[in-house]
């Protein structure tokens, strides 16, 4: 059986009404990055940053998966120990599929981080600035996401997996953010077989052996149909 690493992004989560970043009326279109998504803008205005999550994590809270997650979670209950999700997503669609081997590279709205002694918790539907650490009792919750400017988690364990990996696929993701976006330069360097499965060519679509454009809830079902098939 093949191992197989799959990196998704927001464009597989689209259909299920959760917007993009950077396609038209994207979430960058509407917010501007450095006020929302690095350090420096949560040390200016917590509030704004923590309101921007609680609203996505409220209707990522209401989203159902669509027919691409509820596909990926199928084909790693049909090979359970080949298959990684590696997702840039903070939903949690892909568990809500029912898949398990996930990993948050860029971290996961439910949950909430303590900046000063990095203690997890589940993140409430409404966090707010200055909420307690129940571990350290200081006010220095934030949300459990990786903004620019931070690494992003697990990177020790997927390059191990890509270093494994027989299959890298890469789904919804437009490859503009690194080091996701370098995931499949790594892959074939190790020997993988890489397909890009996306509504349009990404920005590193010449470095994939294979490519289906298309939308996820098509696309990827059919893909992991002839993964099951061989
Ligand atoms: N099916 C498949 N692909 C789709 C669909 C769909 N229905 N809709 C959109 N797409 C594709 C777009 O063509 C685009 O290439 O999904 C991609 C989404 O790209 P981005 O908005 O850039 O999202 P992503 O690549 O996940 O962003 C990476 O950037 O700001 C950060 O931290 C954030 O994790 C995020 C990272």
């Amino acid at each position: 059986m093949p191992k197989i690493v799959i990196l998704t992004g927001a464009g597989i989560s689209a259909e299920s009404g959760l917007g993009t970043f950077r396609d038209k009326d994207g979430l960058w279109a509407e917010h501007r990055i450095e006020d929302v998504a690095t350090p420096e803008g949560f040390a200016r205005n917590p509030q704004l940053v923590v309101d921007f999550y609680n609203a996505r994590r409220a209707q990522a809270a209401d989203a159902s998966p669509n027919a691409a997650h509820v596909a990926l979670a199928r084909l790693e209950a049909a090979m359970p120990d080949n298959v990684l999700v590696v997702t840039q997503n903070v939903d949690n669609l892909h568990e809500k599929a029912g898949a398990t081997n996930v990993l948050h590279m860029h971290g996961a709205l439910d949950s909430a981080l303590c900046a000063a002694c990095d203690h997890r918790w589940t993140a409430p539907l409404a966090m707010a600035a200055g909420d307690l650490c129940p571990a350290c009792d200081g006010p220095t919750a934030r949300p459990d996401i990786v903004w620019f400017g931070e690494i992003p988690y697990y990177m020790e364990e997927i390059e191990m997996r890509l270093n494994e990996a027989d299959i890298f696929a890469a789904i919804g993701t437009s490859g503009n953010v690194y080091p996701a976006a370098g995931f499949v330069q790594a892959a074939a360097a190790y020997g993988a077989m890489t397909v890009e499965l996306n509504l349009e060519p990404s920005l590193v679509v010449s470095q994939f052996d294979e490519t289906h454009f298309g939308p996820a809830s098509q696309t990827v079902p059919k893909w992991v149909e002839g993964l099951l098939n061989v």
